[in-house]
């Protein structure tokens, strides 16, 4: 099929590879020239892994615009993966979306109109309303949330949990459905709200194990308890799972804060107010700030201390630090009058941090370093020589924010260790 999408960001690009990759003619359109200038030259713009290689293998399939006309041209299906990010009240920003909606152009078959960026219940209606005030009522809507998650989103598009559609008719979500031909998963069929809500649910579930887990883990603390060898043993009872039961300082990235907020302000326009996601949210909150207050109890005032921050995006494998926890420790740290150091593999912190020095090597962010911060569980830093960390260093505290490292290894080399919800030394 042809296929057209809107948006070249996290998802777009994805989608759009992975559509190449299963046969389709896939156009990918963007505003942004020098974006769609560096995709045609073969240049990735963000680091997905996997994704280089998809885009290159499929360049015969795939083609970048910023022409409107022309990435619509012959489409069955445009897809519209634009940002959704949060307005100052909390509530989704759909402009893009609206933009995307009202410069489709007039098409003389039907096509359809699916959605990739995720939206508030009731987004897919009001979509579908103007297309019909517009007179476009050849072009069909369905809703296709995303679940994919950064570091590993070829892999998840590719091998879904789940794929989900909600068409306001029957053969809307029939021709989508066909798209994912080739992908080994079931497919969820449903009306379009079901749809839009699979999505802010199915996030708000994952952030609510986060929040539970880490709440566990402070109650660990309290109590002399190690929050990973409880949650590793809650987690193999099957009713529970395994899965987002790891502690640590908190979630954060381009969706869970944003989605949670949206999710919490949709709840309240309705006039329901969604107590627990409240305070998953709270909760979520409190927990990067705790960092602050273990590393007060070992080095005392921050004021004039050196801090190193080992990891600044939101998580593994992806140089995104949108709402990523590093922001808020390293602006925290700053304002408590700490020298702040800093160091990530891919994510350009240069861009995000001000007044952070930004190291090139883990070592070299330690340099001097009174305490260290391990704030992404990057396994680089998991196979670091931390025996040479210690001699480089001025102090020798580290806070775990993720439980990567082992602490008795790390306390037999001469640290003060101490991690999320495990018992201190
Ligand atoms: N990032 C993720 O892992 C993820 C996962 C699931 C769902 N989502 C959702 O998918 C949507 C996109 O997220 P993202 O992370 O890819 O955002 P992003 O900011 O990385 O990309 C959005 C892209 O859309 C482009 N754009 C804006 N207006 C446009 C227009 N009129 N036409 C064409 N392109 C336009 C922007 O220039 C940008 O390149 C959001 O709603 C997000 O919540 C994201």
């Amino acid at each position: 099929m042809k296929v057209a999408v809107f948006g070249a960001g996290y998802v777009g690009l994805v989608t759009g590879a992975c559509f190449a990759d299963l046969g389709h003619d896939v156009v990918v359109r963007d505003i942004v020239e020098a974006k769609v200038d560096a995709l045609r030259a073969g240049v990735v713009p963000i680091h997905e892994p996997g994704l280089d290689e998809i885009l290159a293998r499929n360049s015969e399939r795939l083609r970048f615009t910023t022409d409107v006309a022309e990435a619509v041209d012959g489409a069955e299906v445009v897809y519209i993966a634009v940002g959704t990010p949060p307005t100052y009240s909390g509530d989704a920003d759909l402009s893009d979306v609206w933009t995307v909606v009202d410069e489709l152009p007039r098409v003389d078959r039907r096509i359809v109109l699916a959605m990739k960026s995720t939206v508030p219940v009731g987004t897919g209606r009001a979509v579908r309303h103007r297309l019909d005030d517009r007179g476009l009522g050849n072009v069909g809507y369905a809703s296709n949330p995303e679940f994919t998650a950064e570091g590993t989103a070829v892999r998840d598009f590719m091998q879904p949990d789940r794929i989900v559609v909600g068409a306001f008719a029957d053969e809307d979500g029939d021709l989508v459905a066909a798209l994912h031909d080739g992908i080994d998963a079931r497919i969820v069929r449903t009306d379009v709200a079901s749809a839009e809500m699979v999505k802010l649910a199915s996030n708000a579930a994952l952030m609510t194990r986060v929040s539970f887990i880490n709440e566990i883990a402070n109650v660990c603390e309290a109590t002399g308890a190690d929050v990973v060898a409880v949650a590793e043993a809650v987690g193999l009872d099957r009713r529970i799972g395994p899965s987002f039961l790891r502690a640590g300082i908190g979630y954060g990235g381009s969706c869970f804060p944003k989605d949670s907020l949206a999710l919490k302000q949709l709840a309240a326009n309705s006039g329901y107010n969604f107590q627990l996601l409240n305070a998953v949210i709270e909760v979520n909150e409190l927990q990067k700030r705790r960092v602050i207050g273990k590393l007060e109890r070992r080095l005392g005032p921050l004021r004039g201390k050196r801090v190193a921050l080992l990891g600044l995006a939101f998580k593994p494998g992806t140089d995104d630090m949108r709402e990523a926890p590093s922001l808020v420790l390293a602006g925290r740290l700053l304002s408590e009058g700490a020298e702040v150091t800093a160091w990530d593999p891919v994510a350009d912190g240069r861009a995000h941090l001000h007044g952070v020095v930004i190291a090139e090597t883990a070592l070299d962010a330690l340099d001097d370093a009174d305490g260290a911060v391990l704030v992404t569980e990057w396994p680089e830093l998991r196979e670091l020589d931390w025996a040479t960390a210690l001699e480089r260093m001025r102090g020798n505290v580290i806070v775990d924010g993720r439980n990567l490292l082992d602490p008795a290894e790390l306390r037999a080399l001469g640290f003060v260790y101490e991690g999320i919800g495990r018992p201190v030394v």
